[in-house]
């Protein structure tokens, strides 16, 4: 006598159960993401002063003379430069179309990768298509990093 080499039928309550298992899992999944999308990170509190990267609160140190770095803060992205002992703060966000600048070391320009656009380091347009200055904003820099101490424009 052989085993009977036929599949067991599966029953429609398991491949129910298993159906839910799945989508239960997907939702929670969903959920999780949601909850860490909307959990402020430490120190990326809502309503924070203080400048974040990627790897968290922008850290003075990393800041070299003469150096520049885009952090995020309430009032958005902000350009930091670091030039002459002196702290700069620029609107990151380009007045031509809204692309992110940054620091160019070597032509001591903020430079817009979209459309060529540079500002000079108060926020001047010194090559178009920009027609409109970067916003200044002011900086605090701490032993905690590099906070916003107010925009203006
Ligand atoms: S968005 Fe910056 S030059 Fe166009």
């Amino acid at each position: 006598m052989s085993a009977d080499p036929s599949p067991q039928p599966v029953s429609r309550r398991l491949v129910n159960a298993l159906l839910g298992l799945g989508a239960l899992g997907a939702l929670g999944g969903m959920a999780g993401a949601v909850l860490a999308y909307l959990w402020p990170q430490p120190g990326q509190a809502a309503g924070s002063d203080l400048l974040t990267g990627t790897a968290g609160p922008l850290n003075p140190q990393a800041v070299g003379e003469g150096q520049g770095v885009v952090g995020r803060s309430k009032v958005g992205k902000v350009l930091v430069v670091r030039q002459g002992g002196e702290w700069i703060g620029l609107s990151a966000t380009c007045s031509h179309l809204g692309c992110t600048v940054s620091w160019n070391p070597a032509s001591k320009q903020v430079e817009c990768p979209c459309h060529g656009a540079r500002y000079g380091l108060r926020g001047e347009v010194l090559r178009g298509p920009a027609r409109q200055a970067l916003g200044r904003v002011e900086l605090k820099v701490d032993a905690q990093g590099i906070h916003v101490a107010a925009a203006g424009g």
